[in-house]
């Protein structure tokens, strides 16, 4: 008897998690931290409903999530199971079949959840969050007036960490059985409408068509991508992890999440092929609100912020005030049935860190913490969606042909979620900025960081740590120290005092942006173009970085704020490689063989035969700590680094309506888009400003010129009009061979309506690459006590 109470416990109803056993939190901390790890601000509806049904973005829910695959689900997708899970029928699990579950696992809270499949009424865990106290400066204070916490929507865990299940009321378990043959499975639901490959039916299902509900809507919290293991405390067995094993915002380095939201869709498409190839670890943040930029970006550890250097930037936003002054009309608002809770929008200079690769959210770190619930999917429909680019939409005249941006002030009258996440926004960066680093000796159960360095010099050579300090003050820390020089003989694990406890005084890095050109690594994602003027996030962007200078080196368009990377904090760098903002430099990571595509190319640029293989996921202590040093040697030895650019590995078969060429429209083309083409050659193209210069080609010549003329001078305009007008000519005749046409035009092409044409994805940062062998031995050595 006794046995099987104990094991109840351990399926105990109340979740525990990470933020609970985290000793030391403080109240704010702790809030913020469940926050982090549950709340999803209601973008469940996105990821189950908007995404696939407007953004043509298809989540296939089960089959990342099925509970029998369980065991697989790291390997497969990165993805960290909820160590307070279980399978159904498994010993002990409160669920005893699939039936109960809808396939999914069973967790904590499923014992009320699952009632309410198919039926109005579920209660949202998140009703009995427990707020912190509100700040004594709260302007908004004393009383509390924030929004009502159900609205933080924490459903419970589907089974892997961050991802969050919601009971559909509009589930019809009749419909559901006929489509499926039984309620634990979803394979009907998922399976393609039609087997024929020539009808566009064979490329989507139901998720896609809306006519069968789900038992679950699945959302995202933060914690999604950047929940990971801790490198100091790494699991025995990465598909069995416990809570002692996971820290919340180091970033999934092994998360496949392009992969993930785009499970749903074949090989062929479009969508999958241009977004589902990034590498582990990362995700084009700028893929559903598309700024056509094959862009993707680390989620990269959030360590030591308060070291972080600040900036004072001039800011317009919205602030907090009791009332509103008279005359301040559409700049402020109160909200209805609260007193003295009102916001103001003003421009002031005010301290800010740079966040983001390119350091574009410039606004202030709480507003960036709210923009990424917003870029997840939350309030898409009050807010967001109709901001975004419809990458189908090809009539300029029409609404979503391009982006507008996103309203900051109506997103908060008209949705819940977002005033819900905003009135706690303090507690989720307290919670990340209590992260510290992750110390290697400790990995390593060394008693103090004296003994590392001398395994360290016992491995790399006597004083190879001591050199590697000197040849790092002479070369790295102008870049990569938060302290001004001089750096000789400075201690850069040096610690200072802070709340009761301590942190490294450097941050090892001046987080400046730095002009892409001058770091030379793939320049696409500093290239992004989401917070221009005009565009989705311009209110989350600074005065200051809109007036950014461009970078004179670069041929892409990259005013407005764009063109800059920020040199990354290298804290705990031993437990963050593959490096650079795209984990391309050091060697390919993979999962199973299932998503790994080798990028390796020649000379060329044509794939090898026979690349080097793979690096199977490690996140031991020790398989950090090879791949950070074979990473070292590919970042200080760059004339040996293989070129790496990632290729379709399907041919994509778009098929296009029939506005393409508005009068003389071809109706239901179809254009396939051959395997091994670069994928960025796809992500970066402007079609849309093809499309219209081809039009404009064949009805208005003067316009166009004058249009080409602004980007590449008079001369060229008029023999590059010339050949669009030849290009629309040949389209015209046979529109099912646009791709060739195309093909054979490329350069010209790209050079006109390319975002990014920067194909080689582990070029740059050669700082070093001279320095001798034993220097880079030293300095290899030095990092890893960083
Ligand atoms: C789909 C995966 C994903 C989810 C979910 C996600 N993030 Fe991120 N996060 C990223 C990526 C990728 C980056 C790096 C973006 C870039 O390239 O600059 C990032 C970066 C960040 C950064 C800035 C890092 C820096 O050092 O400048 C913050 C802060 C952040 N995320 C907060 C959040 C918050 C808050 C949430 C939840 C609302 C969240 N993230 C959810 C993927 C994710
Ligand atoms: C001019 C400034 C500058 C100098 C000098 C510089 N770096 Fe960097 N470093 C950067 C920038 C910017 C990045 C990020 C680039 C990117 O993400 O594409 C970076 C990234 C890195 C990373 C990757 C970190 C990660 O987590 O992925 C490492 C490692 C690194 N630098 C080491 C060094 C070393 C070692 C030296 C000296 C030999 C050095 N850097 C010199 C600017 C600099």
């Amino acid at each position: 008897m006794l046995v099987v109470i104990a094991v109840r416990t351990s399926f105990a109803v109340t979740q525990s998690s990470v933020c609970d056993t985290t000793p030391g939190l403080s109240e704010s901390e702790r809030a913020g931290c469940r926050i982090w790890i549950y709340a999803t601000a209601a973008d469940s509806r996105f990821h189950t409903y908007t995404a696939e049904q407007r953004l043509g973005v298809i989540a296939d829910w089960f089959l990342v999530l099925h509970s029998t695959a369980r065991d697989q689900r790291f390997k497969t997708w990165g993805l960290i199971n909820d160590p307070d899970c279980c399978v159904p029928g498994t010993p002990n699990c409160p669920a005893k079949s699939l039936d109960e579950t809808y396939g999914f696992d069973w967790c904590p809270g499923d014992e009320d959840l699952l009632k309410f499949v198919g039926k109005p009424g579920y209660r949202d865990p998140a009703c009995d969050f427990k707020d912190a106290p509100l700040a004594k400066d709260d302007p908004h204070g004393p009383a509390d007036q924030r929004q009502n916490p159900c609205d933080l929507a924490f459903g419970t865990s589907t089974g892997a960490l961050g991802f969050r299940k919601f009971p559909n009321p509009r589930f019809n378990p009749a419909a559901w059985t006929k489509v499926n043959g039984h309620p634990g499975t979803w394979e009907g639901f998922g399976r393609k409408l039609s087997k024929d490959p020539s009808s566009p039916d064979s490329r989507i299902s139901h998720i896609s068509d809306g006519s069968i509900e789900p038992p679950f809507l699945v959302g995202m919290a933060c914690g999604a991508c950047h929940i990971a293991f801790d490198p100091v405390h790494p699991p025995t067995d990465p598909a069995h992890p416990r809570w002692a094993n996971i820290l919340p915002a180091i970033g999934n380095q092994y998360l496949h999440i392009s992969e993930i939201l785009a499970a749903g869709m074949t090989k062929n498409a479009l969508e999958w092929q241009v977004f589902a190839h990034a590498r582990p670890g990362t995700v084009d943040t700028s893929a559903e609100p598309n700024d056509q930029i094959d862009n993707a970006g680390t989620m990269n550890a959030l360590l030591d912020l308060p070291r972080r250097p600040t900036f004072q930037e001039q800011v317009t936003k919205w602030r907090k005030v009791k009332a509103c002054p008279a005359g301040a009309n559409e700049d402020c608002w109160c909200e209805p049935g609260r007193t003295g809770k009102c916001w103001l929008r003003s421009t002031q200079t005010d301290t800010i860190m740079h966040i983001l690769k390119d350091g574009a959210d410039s606004i202030g770190p709480l507003e960036a913490l709210q923009r990424v619930y917003l870029n997840i999917g939350s309030c898409s429909e009050q807010c967001w969606l109709n901001h975004l680019t419809d990458m189908r939409q090809l009539d300029p005249a029409q609404r979503n042909f391009g982006q507008t941006p996103f309203d900051i002030g109506q997103c908060r009258r008209d949705c819940p979620n977002f005033r819900a996440i905003e009135d706690r926004l303090a507690d989720i960066l307290t919670f990340l900025l209590s992260a510290r680093a992750n110390e290697l000796y400790e990995a390593r159960g060394l008693p103090d960081a004296g003994d590392l360095v001398e395994q360290l010099d016992g491995e790399f050579g006597a004083g190879a740590v001591s050199r590697g300090k000197r040849v790092f003050a002479a070369n790295c820390a102008r870049c990569h120290s938060s302290q001004p020089e001089p750096f000789d003989n400075r201690d850069f694990r040096e610690t200072v005092g802070l709340d009761g406890g301590s942190i490294r005084k450097d941050f090892l890095s001046t987080d400046q942006p730095l002009l892409v050109s001058e770091i030379g690594t793939n320049r696409c994602r500093a290239l992004h173009s989401n917070h221009m003027k005009g565009h989705v996030w311009d209110q989350y962007a600074s005065d200051t970085y809109h007036a950014r200078p461009p970078d004179p080196n670069l041929k892409e368009p990259d005013d407005g704020g764009r063109s800059y990377y920020r040199n990354l904090s290298l804290v705990s760098v031993w437990a963050h490689a593959p490096f650079m903002h795209n984990n391309g430099i050091g060697p390919e990571i993979c999962g199973s063989d299932e998503l790994y595509r080798s990028p390796y190319v020649d000379a060329q640029g044509k794939l090898l035969a026979n690349p080097p293989a793979c690096w199977p996921y490690d996140p031991s202590v020790a398989g950090r700590y090879k791949l950070f040093k074979a990473s070292m040697h590919d970042l200080l030895y760059p004339k040996q680094r293989i070129p790496k650019t990632m290729k379709l590995d399907a041919d994509i078969i778009v098929d296009f309506g029939p506005k393409i060429f508005g009068a003389q429209h071809a109706e239901g083309m179809t254009i396939r888009i051959p395997q091994g083409t670069n994928v960025g050659l796809m992500g970066n193209f402007q079609h849309k400003q093809f499309v219209i210069d081809l039009v404009l080609a064949l009805t208005d010549q003067d316009t166009l010129r004058t249009k080409l003329a602004a980007r590449v001078g008079p001369d060229k305009a008029k023999s590059d009009a010339d050949d669009i007008h030849a290009i629309a000519l040949e389209v015209l005749k046979s529109p099912t061979k646009m791709i060739d046409i195309v093909a054979a035009r490329l350069p010209m092409l790209l050079e006109l309506y390319s975002s990014c044409t920067d194909s080689v994805e582990n070029d740059g940062h050669r700082f070093g690459e001279d320095l001798p062998d034993a220097d880079k031995n030293a300095l290899t050595a030095f990092l890893a006590t960083l």
